[in-house]
């Protein structure tokens, strides 16, 4: 699975506090630490007794540079470990999460440490819930995580499929890539917060017979990056993303599968009115074979060169263009192999766009398949910047603030 494009960094200087209970799930809170980490964030640990019998502290210890607690009488700890994380700590994960630590914060008992803790945290508290499919069900744990999030407290659902104990349901602890990212929007400011941004990602496939294909090689990670970096600032997100099989996409995008640019086009025109910021990132196939061969064609009676009439598919970008409304942001990508600052400035003005960002596809560290980019920006209103190369997640965190200071968006 490709991940490249959550690969967000930057956060030095944040704190989240990690509370750790117990599940059989709790090892993976050291992956889930580490993963906060590789995105600069310091971290500190609170385990429960429970969890004690799962992992030792220790595993914690070594791994952090942050306060790992162990129990509201340790003799090792400050007086005052009940307030430590509410004066130092930005963000309170509970990751896994029980049922009786969910009871616990719902219900206002404090009798441990990590539920003391929580009682006097004042900011974002976010809960990935882990535990047996009848117990998660349970009308007292869902009473619970109703009161809990009617009060704000963000809950990363759990999975569905097969548990430790060999049932099949809902309960297993969230993906860790989806527990970080839900922790790091907390982090990030919600200024796309009501805004709805449709983004599209990926190739498309034009088939020229049951099995055969054109197509090309883009990954969709530039567009997913964008897509994230939205979410992460409080947007609502659909991707309409043609064939990525490899690519990650967490159950928090609204995703719309398609194969084929007609079909991408639909999808997109349907979707566009409803839209406050359209992002076309897709590498559309500008033809499409004139015929679907019904049957594999044997290269035998195809013969030694092969001439296929190709037809014109719809411009996506410039049939949205067409019919915008003047509050929507219209931004497309210019992926080209020469002259990108004369292409980018043509499509501008050509498709009716806010904003053009234009990358070479030849550059090495740049476009297609890579995990870095080197981008220009052009917009509507004569702003031009040229970035260096930088991971395709911080080129759209960029993307996401020039567009939260963008005048034609903002006014
Ligand atoms: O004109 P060109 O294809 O180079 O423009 C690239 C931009 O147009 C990208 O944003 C791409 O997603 C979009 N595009 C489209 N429909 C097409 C071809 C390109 O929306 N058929």
């Amino acid at each position: 699975m490709n991940y490249a494009h959550t690969e967000f960094a930057g956060f030095a200087g944040n704190r989240i506090q990690l509370g750790v209970t117990g599940s059989v799930s709790a090892f993976r809170a050291v992956d889930i630490m580490r993963r906060l980490q590789r995105a600069d964030v310091q971290v500190g640990v609170t385990l429960t007794a429970a969890a004690q019998e799962f992992i030792r502290p220790l595993q914690f210890r070594a791994l952090t540079s942050g306060p790992v607690y162990e129990g509201l009488f340790d003799a090792n700890q400050a007086d005052f470990a009940h307030l430590e994380p509410a004066q130092n700590a930005d963000v309170f994960l509970v990751a896994p999460s029980t049922a009786n630590i969910l009871a616990k914060h719902a219900q206002g008992i404090g009798d441990d440490l990590l539920s003391s803790q929580l009682f006097s945290f004042r900011g974002p508290v976010v809960h990935a819930p882990a535990m047996n499919p009848r117990i998660w069900s349970s009308s007292a744990v869902q009473a619970n995580i109703e009161l809990l999030t009617s009060r704000g407290t963000i809950l990363v659902p759990p999975e569905t499929g097969l548990m430790a104990c060999g049932e099949v349901g809902e309960g297993r602890l969230a993906d860790v890539e989806e527990i970080f990212l839900m922790t790091l929007r907390s982090l990030v400011p919600n200024d796309l917060q009501g805004k709805r941004m449709l983004i599209n990602l990926g190739p498309t496939q034009e088939f020229w017979d049951p099995v055969r294909i054109l197509t090309n090689s883009s990954s969709g990670v530039m567009g997913a990056s964008i897509a994230l970096a939205a979410w992460l600032h409080g947007a609502e997100v659909t991707v309409v993303h043609g064939p990525t099989p490899h690519l990650w996409l967490p159950r928090f995008l609204s995703t719309v599968p398609v194969t084929s640019a007609l079909q991408m086009h639909q999808a997109c025109i349907d979707l566009a009115s409803s839209a406050d910021i359209i992002c076309l990132t897709a590498a559309v196939s500008d033809y499409r074979p004139q015929e679907l061969l019904p049957i594999k064609a044997k290269k035998q009676t195809l013969g030694a060169t092969l001439m296929l009439p190709l037809e014109q598919n719809p411009d996506i970008l410039a049939d949205i263009g067409a019919r915008r409304g003047s509050s929507q942001y219209l931004i497309g990508f210019a992926a080209e192999t020469s002259d990108p600052e004369v292409h980018a400035q043509h499509k501008l003005h050509a498709k009716n766009l806010d904003l053009v960002i234009a990358n070479s596809v030849i550059s090495p560290g740049s476009g297609f398949g890579s995990s870095t980019n080197q981008v220009s920006l052009f917009s509507a209103c004569g702003r031009t910047e040229n970035w260096p190369l930088l991971s395709k997640p911080e080129v759209a965190f960029r993307i996401m603030e020039w567009i939260c200071d963008s005048p034609s968006y903002t006014s």
